[in-house]
């Protein structure tokens, strides 16, 4: 898509309320069908993997999540719907957030904003992991400029006041946008769902909001591991089915975000991560074999690779600070790589951009990987810079 294209859509998709024009046209660049390289067994880090193109998927991304190379890299960013796109914000009024994630007009669209604008690779539901807890009857409210707020929970009762039976009817607007934006995709494009990880959503619900270092939370799974326990087996239980429910509505593949991963102590990630995470991806495969399964457990370190051998995720997410050469020898071949350009560099654009994007797609050419970021967009990213960063990435 050229740039008075992706503006007069722009423009469009600002003045309707809730536009008709969901789905791309044509002349769109993922109709065009992707430049694709199959990239065999290639360069240092490709030596011995498996061939590629065996995936037997058409689609580059699910290529990759199946273990195929695939050049240029398929590309979608965390966080590539929202704030700092115009088209976002002109919605975003209508309602607030949780409103957008509830409303399947709203929440379909701002999906496929993105796609539209840049021909992402991906969609990716729109919607955030602390619908689980709304979702569970935990009052969720998002406080402008502050984040969210809950009511923390702290013991028993709080625990006990949540509500496993309201999940199923709560998410039905969710899967909702979920069969609707499947429906609109370019017929290239992947539909991604998500959910937190039991740990981070656990985070947030204890808490009762962001922190630093969560560590009303990681005092709790010391000093009260029983309640902690019953916390995170309810998440557990509750994951499974959700993203259980948001692939029999359309998404072929689902994240797992795990953003405060890296702040437990490695016994503790063993127990609260990468167990959790083994035993989601086992209930899943059992009901849904064939669809992948990436993982994002942020700021992991050193135990990235114990977390990729052990869960039986088709892909992890890198975060910003991670070597994506380390992680390519560190990580199994048969499990693709997702990341990991810092969100700074796209904030800033220009040739620092250019040098690191090229740099992160290049170390990991001959690996199966789907270029992204390590964390989310920022909301003070100009949506130009993200223009010139796919254009770079597919250059
Ligand atoms: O990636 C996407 O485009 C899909 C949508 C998505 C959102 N949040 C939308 C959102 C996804 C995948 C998330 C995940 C999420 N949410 C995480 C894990 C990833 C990460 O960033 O670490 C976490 C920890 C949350 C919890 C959350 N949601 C916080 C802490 C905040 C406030 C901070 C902020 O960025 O505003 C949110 C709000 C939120 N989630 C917004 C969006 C677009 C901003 C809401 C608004 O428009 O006011």
């Amino acid at each position: 898509m050229d740039a008075s294209h992706a503006v007069s859509r722009l423009h469009d998709s600002a003045r309707v309320t809730v536009p008709s024009h969901a789905v791309p046209t044509p002349g769109d660049r993922l109709y065009q069908g992707r430049r694709q390289e199959r990239t065999g067994s290639m360069g240092e880090l490709g030596a011995d993997r498996q061939e590629a193109g065996t995936s037997g998927q058409a689609k580059p991304l699910l290529r990759v999540l199946g273990g195929d190379s695939v050049w240029p890299p398929p590309m979608w960013l965390m966080r590539q719907a929202g704030r700092y796109l115009p088209e976002y914000r002109a919605l975003r009024v209508q309602s607030d957030f949780i409103g957008c994630c509830t409303t399947p007009e709203l929440a379909t669209e701002i999906t496929l904003q993105p796609v539209r604008r840049f021909g992402m690779d991906a969609a990716i539901l729109f919607s955030d992991i602390l619908m689980v807890p709304w979702a569970l009857g935990q009052g969720l409210q998002f406080v402008s400029g502050e984040g969210p707020e809950l009511p923390p929970i702290r013991d028993q009762a709080g625990f006990e006041a949540l509500d496993r039976g309201r999940l199923a009817d709560a998410i039905q607007p969710i899967l909702e946008t979920v069969r609707r934006v499947r429906a609109a995709l370019p017929p290239a494009a992947t539909m991604i769902g998500f959910a937190g990880s039991p740990f981070t959503v656990a985070c947030y619900m204890i808490e009762g909001s962001g922190s630093r270092d969560f560590a009303a939370t990681r005092t709790m799974a010391y000093a009260r591991p029983e309640l902690f326990g019953r916390i995170m087996a309810l998440l557990e239980d509750v994951t499974v089915d959700y993203l259980s429910a948001q692939i029999d509505a359309g998404a072929e593949t689902v994240m797992l975000f795990d953003s405060w991963a890296g702040i437990l102590s490695p016994m503790q990630f063993r127990h609260h991560v990468v167990g959790p995470t083994r035993r989601i991806v086992e209930a899943l495969n059992l009901r849904h074999p064939g669809t992948p399964i990436i993982g994002f457990p942020r700021l992991a370190g050193t135990l990235l690779r114990h977390y990729a051998e052990r869960t039986g995720v088709d892909g992890v997410g890198l975060d910003t600070v991670t070597d994506p050469r380390r992680a390519a020898v560190e990580v199994p071949e048969h499990v693709a790589l997702q990341g990991n350009l810092d969100p700074l560099a796209l904030v800033a654009g220009g040739a620092a951009l250019r040098e690191e994007a090229l740099g992160v797609r290049d170390a990991l050419r001959g690996r199966a990987h789907i270029f992204n970021l390590g964390h989310g967009i920022l909301p003070h990213t100009p949506p130009d810079h993200v223009a010139e960063l796919v254009a770079a990435v597919r250059g």
